[in-house]
């Protein structure tokens, strides 16, 4: 025990995949992400002061910070998302207690599998379970993100922390993005949700992200002046893109129609996952990958690569990159007796093809930290 002592309370929050609904949750749109089988735990107990101690197994880094005067960390930057819930909770009149903390866990880090948002979830319920608090799931979710935006600074759209807080074992979720009304989709027994980790961190993702972030503000913009009553990408329509074509670039109009046609495959999809058929959800998987490698350039060759073998192999329903791309993960759907065959050729082909080591995960979708 780093602190030596046993803890009061030790909470657990999962990273995640999402398996459809990509760059749309920052645009008002649909997303439908699973929570993965892999943790960042919390353990800790509270301290008579109003000092946080708190140590990263991963980054084997010890830390300390008053909740009175909490401040970014630039050396021991790992630390940012606790502090950053910390300083959100107490400013809104949650007072907390001094504590000790260790927190550490197997979600990789800077692989498009959501570790920082399992970090700001876990801390927010390692503190409401600390505290004894009483505090609404989407008011956590919320400050978990807001931490991210506004203390450590990325502009991240709700999915992550709200499928690391509210996922449900065995299911998917779907979450309106703009009213964040949610329902938990079962996911079959019969097929397996492998991850195929490209081990590219996510080099260029930040700048790259808000490019993209902003090209879509750019585009709802562009369709006001055509008198389109558009607030965000959500709203428009197919045949408002051809409405716009004269007032959007080539770049604005590929943009755009990645996220207006990938909320019409999110909605799709949740309808056939809710048939059973999950050959019509891996076709929609499929047509996502397309959409953000050509129109919205996300994808990189490490990427498109493992996406292309696995559309080879037997038992395949359908495969694409996860998360916000550039380096990171690809998500696949495949038949559970074939999944086992899936990884072993796929990690085979892609160090055929580039020369390089892919991490296979086949993931069980687990509880979020709030439902455990
Ligand atoms: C990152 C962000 C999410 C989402 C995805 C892309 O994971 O944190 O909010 O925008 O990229 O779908």
């Amino acid at each position: 025990m780093v602190f030596g002592a046993s803890p009061d309370v030790t909470v657990r929050a999962p990273g995640r995949v999402n398996l459809i609904g990509e760059h749309t949750d920052y645009n008002d749109g649909f997303v439908l992400p699973a929570a993965i089988d892999r943790f960042i735990e919390f353990a800790g107990r509270r301290r008579a002061d109003r000092t946080v101690r708190v140590h990263s197994t991963d980054f084997q880094d010890s830390a300390e910070f008053s909740l009175d005067d909490i401040q970014k960390d630039s050396e021991h930057r790992w630390s940012n998302y606790l502090r950053g819930v910390s300083k959100f909770l107490e400013a809104d009149g949650h007072r907390l207690a001094g504590a000790e903390i260790v927190f550490g866990g197997n979600v990789p880090r800077e692989s498009g599998l959501s570790s920082s948002a399992a970090v700001e979830v876990g801390a927010a319920t390692f503190w409401q379970r600390l505290m004894s608090f009483h505090l609404d799931p989407v008011y956590v979710v919320k400050l978990a993100r807001r931490a991210e935006n506004e203390f450590v600074g990325v502009p991240c759209g709700i999915m992550d922390q709200f499928i690391s807080a509210l996922g449900h074992k065995d299911h998917a979720l779907f979450l309106d993005c703009r009213d964040l009304n949610y329902r938990h989709v079962p996911l079959r027994g019969d097929v397996k949700i492998v991850v195929c980790n490209s081990g590219v961190k996510r080099a260029l993702a930040q700048s790259e992200y808000e490019v993209r972030l902003k090209q879509c503000r750019q585009s709802v913009a562009q369709l006001r002046t055509k008198g389109l009553a558009v607030n965000s990408l959500r709203d428009v329509e197919p045949v408002d893109l051809e409405t716009g074509r004269d007032v959007l670039s080539e770049t604005l109009l590929r943009r755009a129609r990645h996220v207006v046609t990938e909320n019409q495959r999110t909605r799709e999809a949740v309808q056939v996952l809710e048939a059973g058929d999950v050959e019509r959800f891996g076709e929609l998987m499929n047509a996502s990958h397309v959409s953000l490698r050509d129109d919205y350039e996300v994808s990189c060759r490490e990427l498109d690569t493992l996406v292309e073998l696995a559309w080879k192999q037997p038992g395949t329903l359908g495969a694409r990159m996860t998360g916000a791309g550039f380096g990171g993960c690809t998500v696949n759907l495949v038949r559970a007796g074939a999944a086992e065959a899936f990884a072993r050729a796929v990690a085979q082909g892609y160090q055929q093809a580039l020369g390089l080591k892919a991490e296979i995960y086949v993931c069980q979708a687990s509880n979020g930290a709030l439902a455990d």
